[in-house]
């Protein structure tokens, strides 16, 4: 028998995993996602990036959003940041629509966005300056997000002087400093080292373990997602709809020596089917064979 059929149904969750969905299905819906459709148009060109996308998110729930490239993740965590108005549909936020951006939620992305003229520690205040936090106990408000995240030696360092992982410990210090109910990530570790960014994995769980918050976080890495989420939300593009909503059935605590589990690999399988239709592979074929001929065979070691 082949590797292949040996892996369990992905769909098949142990005891604990099953009892847990239970526990956090019964947790009241922090995000509500209703039928949403998002149709960008402007200069002759009309692109639908999203169309009918529903989804609930508990509350304390990690969600992990992948897909191909341009499939519309950006669109949809930038709806629910309130930075992006969806053309039909709406979305509710403990019951409330999203009509703007608001510091109930907090944002990190790909790129560092730390201001290069303040401190760690500054950069932090900045938020809770902006909220309207702070007073005498501002500071000791932005020492205990910067502890938080491992970094209180740093707290008068300026960006330029930390690592890529440091200074995004320090965004989302400075997210969760303003006390969000949910934090929207949209690859916030893509562009740190393998290495950092499996450090910062497992540091964004310590942190989510400790605080009440809702995590809605997007990766192109499947190792990423399935060590991170309760649950995934697989996109498939143009438009972008909902493929499949996974419920990971990797036991929790989790760890990277889980990568290799046959539950680990079933997911991960799973997610590449969805992701990576047969058909696509079959039709990038062709490209290729193109440029065999162009070469030419003989040419090739
Ligand atoms: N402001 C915009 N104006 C016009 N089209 C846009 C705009 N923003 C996104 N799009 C289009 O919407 C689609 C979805 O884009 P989006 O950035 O949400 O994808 P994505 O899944 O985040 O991709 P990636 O994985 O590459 O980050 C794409 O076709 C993109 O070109
Ligand atoms: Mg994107």
């Amino acid at each position: 028998m082949s590797e292949k059929n040996e892996l369990p149904n992905y769909l098949d969750q142990d005891p604990e995993v099953k009892a847990r969905f239970g526990r956090l299905k019964d947790r009241e819906v922090a995000v509500q996602v209703n039928e949403i459709g998002k149709i960008f148009s402007g200069s002759g060109r009309t692109v639908e990036a999203l169309r009918d996308v529903s989804v609930d998110v508990y509350r304390r729930e990690f969600m992990c959003v992948v897909g191909a490239s341009g499939c519309g993740k950006s669109t949809l965590i930038r709806i629910l940041a309130g930075l992006e108005t969806p053309t039909s549909g709406e979305v509710l936020l403990h019951g409330d629509p999203v009509e703007g951006p608001g510091p109930d939620r907090g944002m990190v992305f790909q790129n560092y966005t730390l201001f290069p003229w303040l401190t760690v520690k500054q950069n932090v205040m900045f938020g809770l300056k902006m909220t309207g936090h702070g007073g005498a106990t501002m500071e000791g408000e932005a020492r205990q997000w910067i502890e938080l995240v491992g970094l209180a030696k740093f707290e008068n360092s300026y960006p330029h002087q930390l690592s890529g992982g440091m200074k995004q410990r320090v965004a989302i210090a400075r997210a969760l400093a303003n006390q969000p109910r949910m934090l929207l990530m949209d690859e916030p570790f893509g562009a740190l080292d393998a290495q950092t960014r499996c450090h910062m994995q497992t540091h964004l769980l310590k942190i989510w373990r400790n605080v009440d918050i809702t995590i809605l976080f997007i990766t192109h890495d499947l190792d990423e997602a399935i060590l991170l989420a309760d649950r995934i939300l697989v996109l498939k593009p143009n438009p972008g709809e909902v493929a499949e909503i996974i419920e990971v059935p990797v036991p929790r605590p989790r760890d990277p020596e889980q990568l290799i589990d046959p539950i680990f690999l079933a997911t991960k399988k799973r997610l590449e089917e969805l992701i990576h239709p047969k058909k696509e592979e079959d039709e990038a074929e062709e490209p290729i064979s193109m440029l065999r001929m162009a070469v030419g065979d003989k040419d090739i070691l």
